[in-house]
């Protein structure tokens, strides 16, 4: 297959790298990529947000499917220009993708579906904020309405703070309060072609910026695949309360969900609550959950791009235990330092169960330089999640970047 894959993160690598790994050989190209993507597919300059350049290349250059891996592309309607013009997609049109867009959609949408979530107020203005808040309680969970790039969302027990911070957004639309959900976070992805889901595999994402969940949300610091903690019956309850009832009330509104639904969960004493979906793969989830991924990729997304998804076997993963630590630029998530260089990736030792995804990677020359915060992931399997901790923190040791951080407890709590 002639597969185009749109996006610049270790997400996007990582798919690309599991693509490479099918059976049958395919032609990759990507855009707009990064230095590590660089090397396993042909980069193809075009700007990935714009619907009328994607499709007028795609439709041009015979491409069989195109895989959007971010968000923004989603929802500035890559999708439904790609899909109008006969391409297939995967990744949702952008109506569907509201889902992550829109936080006061997507609880629109899990009221209708009687999918469990906690309670949530929008508010437009200072007055309602207030009352809101008042409302809720501490802890206070503080959301933008749209797009944040996971920096929208605060969680305090200090209502100044949350004041502080539902004010800033409020100058770019509504904020939502929610109640806190509390319990261990669980990420799972279904595949969907509209109507039949196929669930992935769970994997748990570690959001704060620091050990010990300390510092600022982020978009991820890391993430481990299988967790072994949860219920044997857990994907069967998320796939019959939450994924196939939000499907279905997508379809039935006349957009139909074509991608990945991520379900962001918490396992609460009063059961599974979603805290979030998203409408595309997640990351660093991804980099965990496509390293157990023992069936070929390529035959899956196009399954689903083509309503073809219930006539292909279900995903097989591993019993390898997976986990990904994410290196980050100084300063990451505020005020990430960019331009630095990236040494020791050339002198790495050799080592079967490590894969390094890039994110924020671009060559100058021969020099490799960090472009954004989150510079590259980690990736190690391992028989436990000890082998593959010290496989993944082993190759850190080898690899610097000035000022970088990263997390050192990721799967620790599972490792013995
Ligand atoms: P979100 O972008 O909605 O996933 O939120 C980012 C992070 O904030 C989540 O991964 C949680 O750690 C935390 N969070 C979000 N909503 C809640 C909630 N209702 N209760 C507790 N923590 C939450
Ligand atoms: N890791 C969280 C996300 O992809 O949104």
């Amino acid at each position: 297959m002639k597969i185009l894959v749109i996006g610049s993160g270790a997400r996007e690598h990582t798919i690309i790298s599991a693509l490479r790994r099918d059976p049958e050989k395919h032609e990759i190209l990507a855009a707009p990529g990064n230095a590590g993507i660089s090397a396993e597919a042909e980069i193809v300059a075009l700007n990935p947000a714009n619907p009328k350049v994607v499709t007028e290349f795609a439709a041009t250059s015979d491409v069989d499917l195109v895989i959007i891996g971010p968000e923004a592309p989603l929802v500035a309607g890559v999708a439904n220009s790609l899909r109008k013009a006969g391409v297939a997609v995967f990744g949702p049109d952008k109506e569907a993708a509201a889902i992550e867009g829109s936080k006061s959609f997507a609880k629109e949408i899990m009221a209708a579906a009687n999918v469990p979530t906690g309670q949530a107020w929008t508010v437009s203005d200072h007055d309602g904020l207030l009352v809101a808040l008042d409302a809720s309680g501490s802890p206070y969970v503080v959301k933008a309405d749209g797009l944040a790039a996971g920096k929208g969302v605060l969680v305090t027990e200090d209502r100044d703070a949350a004041i502080e911070h539902a004010t800033f957004y409020l100058q770019h639309g509504d904020v939502l309060v929610e109640e806190f959900l509390e319990g261990p976070e669980v990420s799972l992805f279904f595949l969907s072609d509209g109507h039949t889901i196929v669930p992935m595999t769970p994997a748990q994402d570690y959001k704060r910026a620091f050990d010990a969940d300390e510092g600022p949300n982020t978009g991820g610091m890391g993430a481990y695949s299988p967790l072994p903690w949860l219920d044997d019956d857990f994907i069967a309850t998320v796939t019959t309360t939450i994924a196939q009832p939000v499907i279905d009330e997508l379809a039935s509104r006349g957009h139909p969900f074509i991608g990945v639904l991520y379900c962001g969960l918490i396992v609460t004493d009063s059961g599974i609550k979603v805290i979030e979906f998203n409408a595309r793969f997640g990351d660093p989830e991804t980099q965990v959950v496509l390293a157990r991924l023992e069936s070929p990729l390529a035959p899956l997304l196009y399954a689903a791009a083509t309503e073809m998804l219930e006539s292909v076997e279900a995903p097989r993963f591993s019993d390898d235990c997976a986990i990904t630590v994410v290196l980050a630029s100084e300063g990451y998530p505020e005020n990430p330092e960019t331009g630095r260089e990236i040494v020791g990736l050339d002198r790495l030792p050799v080592n079967d169960h490590v894969t390094i995804a890039h994110a924020a990677t671009a060559w100058d020359g021969s020099d490799l330089l960090a472009t954004g915060g989150r510079v590259m992931s980690i990736v190690a399997t391992g028989a436990t999640f000890s082998d593959a901790r010290a496989h993944a923190y082993g190759t850190l040791e080898h690899i610097s970047l000035e000022g970088s951080h990263y997390r050192h407890d990721i799967a620790l709590s599972v490792s013995s």
